[in-house]
């Protein structure tokens, strides 16, 4: 897309697609492409076709991190006042549902762009870490936070003092990782699982998506009780009476939003 230097846009049917476009840098994530980023999910947001989203980056590297080029100069009064890591709020305002396609480096920013999605698909030549120890930084897109809550402390602890590489066996079996497919086939997987998600009711899956996040941030009763109350009130939706009634018709449901 001419309107993007940093990545390719395009739409397939009713999933949007953003492939991470930096090969040079290895998907190096820079404050252009983040920016880029959150203008193609604003822009898949407000497309009614689109029902789902992909990020996927290279073969060799969905990403490896913040651009180490661009953040060697600066100072602590220049990333405070450029907010460096605020820009990613525009990627996860997104309430479509985000699929990573991973193969190869997931690294720092690049696994936290990872854990920013709803669902990870990886291939088998996957490798997840956060090195920002290394360069003696600490991870600052959600590592620390996001990948806490997902794999839990000890492993958490363990990837971001040490800063290893953890492959993707180990990323599956900590619960970082949603599915590990063969190489040739992650786009194939990821887009046949957005173009699932975007044939059921948005209402339902955007519900869905927004009570599980809930999750991750509310005590038990309060997220049970804004379980509850959300899935009492898809009662009110078209698409419950729809597709109630075709489990009962045996016949396939047809989904109008509403
Ligand atoms: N930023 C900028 N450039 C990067 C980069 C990064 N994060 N990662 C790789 N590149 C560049 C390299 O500088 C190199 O460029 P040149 O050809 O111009 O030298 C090119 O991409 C290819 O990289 P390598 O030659 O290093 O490739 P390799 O196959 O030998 O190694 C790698 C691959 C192990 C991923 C290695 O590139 C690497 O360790 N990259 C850095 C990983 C890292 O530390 N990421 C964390 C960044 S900090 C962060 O993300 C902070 C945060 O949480 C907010």
């Amino acid at each position: 897309d001419a309107a993007f230097e940093t990545l390719l846009v395009e739409t397939r049917g009713a999933v949007g697609l953003v492939t991470l476009n930096r090969p040079k840098a290895l998907n190096a994530l820079n404050a252009a492409l983040i920016e880029e980023l959150g203008r193609a999910l604003e822009a898949f947001e407000a497309d009614e076709a689109v029902g789902a989203v992909v990020i996927t980056g290279s073969e060799k590297a969905f990403a490896a991190g913040a651009d180490i080029r661009e953040m060697a100069q600066m100072s602590f009064a220049d990333v405070y006042l450029a907010d460096l890591g605020g820009a990613w709020a525009r990627v996860v305002a997104c309430r479509k549902p985000r699929i990573a396609a991973v193969s190869g480096y997931a690294l720092g920013g690049g696994a936290e762009l990872a854990q920013m999605c709803d669902i990870v698909i990886a291939s088998t030549t996957a490798k997840f870490g956060q090195p920002e120890i290394t360069l003696g930084i600490i991870p600052g897109f959600g590592g620390t936070q996001r990948l806490a809550r997902a794999v839990g402390k000890a492993k958490a602890m363990d990837l971001i003092l040490t800063g290893r590489m953890m492959d993707v066996e180990e990323a599956e079996r900590c619960g970082l990782v949603s599915r590990v497919v063969a190489p040739e086939r992650l786009l194939d997987e990821a887009i046949e699982a957005a173009e699932k998600i975007a044939g059921f009711s948005r209402v339902a899956v955007l519900a869905a998506k927004e009570a599980v996040d809930v999750a991750q941030e509310a005590g038990l009763t309060e997220g049970m009780r804004f379980e509850r109350r959300t899935f009492q009130s898809l009662f009110a939706t078209d698409d419950q009476s729809e597709g109630m009634a075709a489990f009962l018709e045996k016949r396939k449901p047809s989904f109008r939003n509403r």
